[in-house]
């Protein structure tokens, strides 16, 4: 479904990423880790178009999106859930939820997109007219991945949804993320808590320093020594 090949990308004169690649396959769940710092989120931003790949490619189901700018990317099927539940506070969870509906042929859906969202997230159906900025935390994490899904994606990539949420919170966005995937959209997640992603993925990329220095299935990763001691701790 998406073919990242070679990509490098820098910020000015910084390069970030080296001759990254990975690959995401329809339905699966891929998750990305590595320490802060290592290009997690460059490398979704390449992805979506907000920071053009100095050289390599990136197709997405059979095309090449990398120069495209970001909303064409969205109308393709890309919905990049950025870092920390970033939503728009003076708006309610209603509007920020129609800001995700943008592309044409999602806003034709919206009312019935309305309904899977609410269904999801039942809690967000309560709150439809409250301000963005009185959610908790958690709350703001699932309006974000809420508006992430108006735009009706076949690939969602996550950045970081776990971050600072109470374990419990984790467990239920985490049960969001398998279901959504059992309706058929693929997931891309990028994941701090290493054993978690490795748990909820079925292959993973670690990056280190802008390169990818490890790739395999999850399962045999989480018996790697080098992952066991570098990012588990045993
Ligand atoms: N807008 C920017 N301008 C310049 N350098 C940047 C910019 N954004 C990120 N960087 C640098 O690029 C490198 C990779 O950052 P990135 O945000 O991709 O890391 P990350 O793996 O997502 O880390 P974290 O786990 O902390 O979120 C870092 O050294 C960072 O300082
Ligand atoms: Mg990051």
């Amino acid at each position: 479904m998406l073919q990242v090949r070679d990509i490098a990308s820098r910020y000015g004169k910084v390069q970030v990423l080296w001759d990254v690649s990975i690959e995401v396959r329809e339905a699966e769940i891929v998750a990305l880790v590595g320490s802060n710092g290592a290009g997690k989120t460059t490398l979704l931003k390449t992805i979506t178009g907000l920071l053009p790949p100095v050289s390599g490619s990136i197709e997405f189901l059979g095309r090449r999106i990398d120069g495209l700018p970001p909303h064409a990317i969205v109308e393709l099927g890309i919905s990049h859930i950025p870092e920390g539940g970033r939503v728009f506070p003076d708006m309610t969870v209603h509007e920020n939820l129609e800001m995700g509906a943008y592309p044409p042929n999602a806003w034709k859906e919206k009312h019935k997109t309305f309904e899977q969202v609410y269904q999801l997230f039942p809690l967000l159906k309560e709150r439809d007219g409250q301000l963005a900025r009185t959610l908790s935390g958690g709350e703001r994490q699932m309006l974000a991945m809420g508006r992430g899904l108006m735009s009706r994606p076949r690939l969602c990539l996550f950045d970081e949804p776990s971050y600072g949420l109470a374990p419990r919170v984790v467990a239920e966005l985490f049960r969001i993320i398998r279901d959504l995937r059992s309706q058929g959209i693929t997931i891309l997640l990028i994941e701090q808590n290493v054993r978690h992603s490795l748990e909820i993925a079925d292959r993973a990329y670690v990056l280190e320093n802008g390169r990818v220095c490890l790739a395999g299935a999850c399962d045999e990763l989480l018996h790697s020594d080098y992952v066991r001691q570098a990012y588990l701790g045993l």
